[in-house]
């Protein structure tokens, strides 16, 4: 509903003239659809040919398809052949997508495909195969075409089907900094499907289990324990084993994921959660480029948040060395050579300045739950980060963990 306050204030300027203005107040309801959708390209399954348009839209249907250059390498021939048998009238326009490359050219480059298309803003959804960035670049793309065109997520990375797919943030990196230009666009619908994880490598699956990780360490102490028995098995088998846990784990994670959004889908309130593994990551992730994966970054920015958590008595040491246990597990990176004072002290002054001039910065309480606090010194950095060089090099050289070399 939309409301127009009109005021009007006698007197305040001495010709004595009625000050007129107006209040223009109104909320926009949001709605999208975040599903499984199990076998999304086999030309039977009706769900990608109708995903984002209510009722059937006008026949036949058209549909531009931005698909990544290597979803287009593994799965373009399938991709053609479905929309084919579903009688759709698409293009393709294939687009190579990495961190690096996530710049607005790119977003132009999304943009001229859809003029060129001649895409009729409300029937025909934009369709986004990729994984993360490729996801992020459409949405931008779709959000700033007639200032907002709707589209279609199918992530086809573990980032994307746990985290990237299922919010409402788009966006690009802009100089230095991450994610810099973007908006809150959500797609119209997504459709998960695991299968496309049979061909991602292990690193970035285990890029993926770093936000799933997030949300088992902040809310869903369940969660841990299966990634704590099964993590490091689902990455070895690409989540394609017939085991019931792959269902529980990638669940579990986009229903804490989602849960934790939709109360604050535009991120008015800025403690949350979710940002748990975000507050130093962002820098750590842009400096290193293109060494560390986002989630890489974030296992570093959780492992230290971990150890600070520790020192004030919040996480007991046996649960810091079940926690680092399992990122070791799950081949993800504890330390890395810019977690040192300096970068890790402008890592939090650029997230105070992005939280309002507060850290508002998520602590793990226990495994499963979180704080918040504004008063993380350089000095728990600076210890934290000694801490966990002190762990990575003995646990390269000795194979063990925390604490089995004698640490508590
Ligand atoms: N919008 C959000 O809410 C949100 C949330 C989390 C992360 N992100 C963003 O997501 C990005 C990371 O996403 P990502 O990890 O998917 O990285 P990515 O998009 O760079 O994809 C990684 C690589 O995987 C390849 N690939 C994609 N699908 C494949 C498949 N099925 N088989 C084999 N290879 C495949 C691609 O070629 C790509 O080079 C970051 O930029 C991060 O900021 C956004």
């Amino acid at each position: 509903m939309t409301t127009l306050a009109h005021h009007s204030t006698h007197g305040l300027f001495t010709s004595g003239e009625p000050v007129r203005s107006w209040t223009v107040s109104t909320a926009k309801p949001v709605r999208y659809e975040v599903g499984f959708t199990p076998d999304v390209l086999d030309p039977r399954n009706p769900a990608l040919a109708g995903a984002g348009v209510p009722g059937d839209g006008p026949a036949p249907p058209r549909r531009l398809l931005v698909v990544e250059t290597t979803v287009d390498e593994l799965y373009g021939d399938r991709l053609r052949a479905y929309g084919a048998a579903r009688g759709l009238d698409f293009q393709i326009h294939v687009l190579t997508a990495h961190e690096q490359l996530k710049t607005m050219d790119a977003v132009f480059s999304v943009a001229q495909a859809m003029d060129r298309f001649g895409i009729a803003r409300r029937s025909e959804p934009v369709v986004a195969l990729g994984g993360g960035v490729l996801m992020d670049v459409v949405g931008l793309a779709c959000s700033l075409y007639r200032r907002s065109t709707p589209y279609v997520r199918v992530p086809t990375t573990l980032i994307g089907l746990v985290d990237a797919g299922v919010g409402a943030k788009t966006g690009v990196n802009f100089g230095p900094h991450k994610n810099r230009l973007g908006t809150y666009h959500p797609a119209a619908q997504t459709l998960l499907d695991p299968r496309f994880l049979a061909t991602l490598d292990r690193r970035h699956l285990s890029n993926g289990m770093a936000e799933i990780l997030k949300i088992a360490l902040i809310k869903d102490r369940e969660l841990f324990g299966l990634l704590e028995t099964h993590g490091s098995r689902l990455v070895g088998e690409n989540f394609q084993g017939p085991s019931p846990v792959v269902r529980q784990v990638l669940g579990r994670a986009v229903h804490g994921m989602l849960e934790e959004l939709q109360g604050n889908l535009w991120e008015s309130e800025l403690e949350r959660v979710v940002d748990y593994g975000h507050s130093l990551s962002p820098t750590l992730e842009m400096r290193a480029l293109p060494e560390l994966l986002h989630g890489e970054a974030v296992c570093l920015d959780m492992a230290l948040t971990t150890l600070i958590a520790e020192r004030r008595g919040l996480v007991l040491p046996r649960e810091r060395r079940r926690i680092l246990d399992v990122m070791r597990g799950l081949a993800l990176p504890i330390w890395h050579r810019l977690c040192e004072p300096g970068v890790l002290g402008e890592a939090l002054a650029d997230t105070v300045r992005h939280r309002d001039g507060s850290q508002r910065l998520p602590l793990p309480l226990g495994i499963g739950d979180a704080v918040f606090v504004d008063d993380v010194t350089p000095g728990e950095l600076a210890f934290a980060a000694e801490r966990l060089r002190t762990y990575h090099s003995e646990a390269e050289e000795t194979g063990r963990g925390f604490g089995e070399a004698g640490h508590e």
